[in-house]
């Protein structure tokens, strides 16, 4: 639901140091939120956490791997314990997959799914309950992306698991809409993170040459990832249910809506230049 005013609200942001969910936590910093942040990198989430603290910004931080169940509820119990219910929860936290299907490994399937997917279900558990008990306007934020909507090869286990966070986001709102705390699905395009340069997301199958394309292609195409910070905050503030952000995710959103044929085809002549093939 709307959250005009984000003066003094608590926000939580999950994979909260690096990429979008950094720019994330920072933008709502700049509109007087105080900050929960949280991430598997603990070094990495110190510096952020000290950086936002040092600007004015109250900001508690949690090294927290979202994809256990158990850590994660512990991690709620500990916030609302210090905070009470929080206003607002971003679910952001998640990693890629690149690889042909044929050639990746059942494991990788189930590492992808039980950050991006299971991450997101423990999550909304784990807050949901108390936000939508404390009542007043308040908002989860689902980072999906457009590979949700409109994939590219290489990427099923991705694409998997961002269509199973849209279906969750799109569920989750009609559960709630009777009450006051509302879901946005968010769905970045090519958006220029580390996303891309960590080795244990690549399958053994995707040649050097390629990865060097997809990387060469995401530090020209891709979007800032402040572009994405920012339309989140809007997002919240205007209770918007689906954000589409970055380079192709409106128009290829409206394409595949119009014909799927067409989708299919012109991301297939893109995937060469952008190594996704
Ligand atoms: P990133 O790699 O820059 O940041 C992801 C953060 O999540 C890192 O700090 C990492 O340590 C953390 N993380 C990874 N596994 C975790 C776990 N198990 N528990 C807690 N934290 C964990 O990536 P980026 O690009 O900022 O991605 C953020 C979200 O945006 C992801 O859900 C991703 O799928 C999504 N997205 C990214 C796009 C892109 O082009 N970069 C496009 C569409 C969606």
């Amino acid at each position: 639901m709307a959250i005009p005013d984000l003066n003094g609200k608590w926000v939580v942001v999950t994979g909260a140091a690096s990429g979008i969910g950094l720019a994330t936590a920072s933008a709502f910093a700049r509109h007087g939120a105080r900050l929960v942040v949280s991430d598997i990198n603990r070094d990495a989430l110190a510096i952020v956490a000290t950086d936002i603290a040092r600007r004015g910004t109250e900001c508690l931080y949690f090294q927290v791997n979202v994809a256990d169940e158990q850590a994660m509820r512990n991690f709620a119990d500990e916030v609302y314990a210090k905070v009470g219910a929080v206003d607002v929860l971003v679910n952001n936290a998640g990693i890629g997959y690149l690889g042909p299907f044929l050639h990746s490994p059942v494991e990788s399937w189930r590492r992808v799914l039980d950050i991006n997917v299971m991450g997101v279900v423990h999550g909304c558990h784990a807050f949901g309950r108390r936000m939508v008990e404390a009542g007043g306007a308040r908002q989860i934020v689902n980072v999906a992306s457009l590979a949700g909507i409109a994939p590219a090869p290489n990427m099923s286990a991705y694409a998997a698991s961002k269509h199973a966070v849209m279906g969750l986001s799109d569920v989750l709102a009609m559960e709630l809409a009777g009450t006051e705390v509302g879901v946005s699905a968010i769905c970045p395009g090519i958006i220029n993170t580390p996303i891309t340069r960590n080795p244990s997301t690549i399958s053994p199958a995707i040649s050097e040459e390629q990865i060097g394309r997809l990387r060469a292609y995401y530090d020209a195409k891709g979007a800032v990832p402040q572009v994405v910070a920012q339309a989140i905050v809007d997002a919240v503030r205007r209770g918007r249910p689906l954000v589409l952000v970055g380079p192709y995710a409106k128009p290829m959103y409206h394409i595949k809506r119009f014909s799927r044929s067409l989708a299919r085809f012109l991301t297939i002549s893109d995937a060469r230049k952008s190594g996704y093939l």
